[in-house]
């Protein structure tokens, strides 16, 4: 059963996932000399992000030794609104002194399957030939139970050999560029960020339902050596918590 904590709002458990990636990336920076962290996208971690570029974040975070990731990308150019990179990059990237070869963006405005061929070529040059083990990968979770671009139902599902995909996301009926289960699951620590009380239901199905990956694929996600903790507000985890009263 992976970790599972809860807090009375967004922000705290924002200030909470900024503690956790400030331990974790000392203590990686530390032992190996640098920090490979894989970032999400969508709503939930902005805060994150932002806590992660306040100024007194600089005295403490050696950026020169972090190299940013992303976990999945949507097929658009780096300044569309949609871009996962455009928000890290107007969240975090525009307040901080990170060298340009740290930030290691998907190339999405490529044809999509050259885009993840493309990526899983960088991430080979950072991590060797082996599975990538990163220090840290953030998640989110949609309320179909999805998780990077993993969608129910999706091809990308199945998918044992490769790292980094061209996903087709069936009910958006649109290329998405995504993490694979195995490269997620060889992380060290997986962080699953949720809140909202519109994922209170799924959270439930997810940690205390039957096991039906395919319809929730976030049940893919359980690392082989690593550590899973999700991180939720009181809003996200009322189900559960209804369990316990
Ligand atoms: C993306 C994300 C996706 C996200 C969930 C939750 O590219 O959108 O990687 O998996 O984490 O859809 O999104 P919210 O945080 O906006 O609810």
């Amino acid at each position: 059963m992976p970790e599972v904590r809860v807090y009375s709002s967004h922000t705290r458990m924002s200030e909470a996932a900024v503690e956790m990636f400030v331990g974790l990336a000392l203590s990686a920076i530390e032992a190996r000399g640098l920090f490979t962290v894989a970032l999400s996208g969508g709503s939930t971690p902005e805060p994150v992000y932002a806590g992660l570029a306040a100024p007194e974040m600089a005295d403490i975070l050696p950026w020169e030794h972090v190299h940013l990731f992303w976990g999945d990308e949507r097929h658009v150019p780096p300044d569309d609104s949609d871009s996962n990179y455009r928000m890290v990059r107007e969240s975090l990237l525009s307040m901080i002194e990170i060298p340009e070869a740290n930030v290691h963006r998907v190339r999405a405005e490529m044809d999509a399957r050259m885009a993840a061929f493309d990526y899983e070529e960088r991430l080979r040059a950072v991590f060797g030939d082996e599975w990538p083990v990163f220090d840290l990968v953030f998640l989110g979770m949609g309320t179909d139970g999805h998780t990077a671009s993993l969608f129910p139902h999706s091809a990308g599902l199945n998918e044992e050999q490769r790292w980094f995909i061209a996903n087709r996301a069936p009910e958006l009926d649109a290329w998405r560029l995504t993490l694979t289960k195995n490269a997620i699951n060889a992380a060290r620590q997986i962080l699953v960020l949720v809140v909202g009380e519109s994922k209170a239901e799924r959270i439930y199905q997810v940690l205390e339902g039957l096991h039906q990956p395919e319809d929730q694929p976030i049940q893919l996600i359980n690392p082989e050596d690593g550590r899973m903790t999700w991180l939720l507000d009181e809003a996200a985890a009322a189900e559960l918590l209804s369990l316990s009263d």
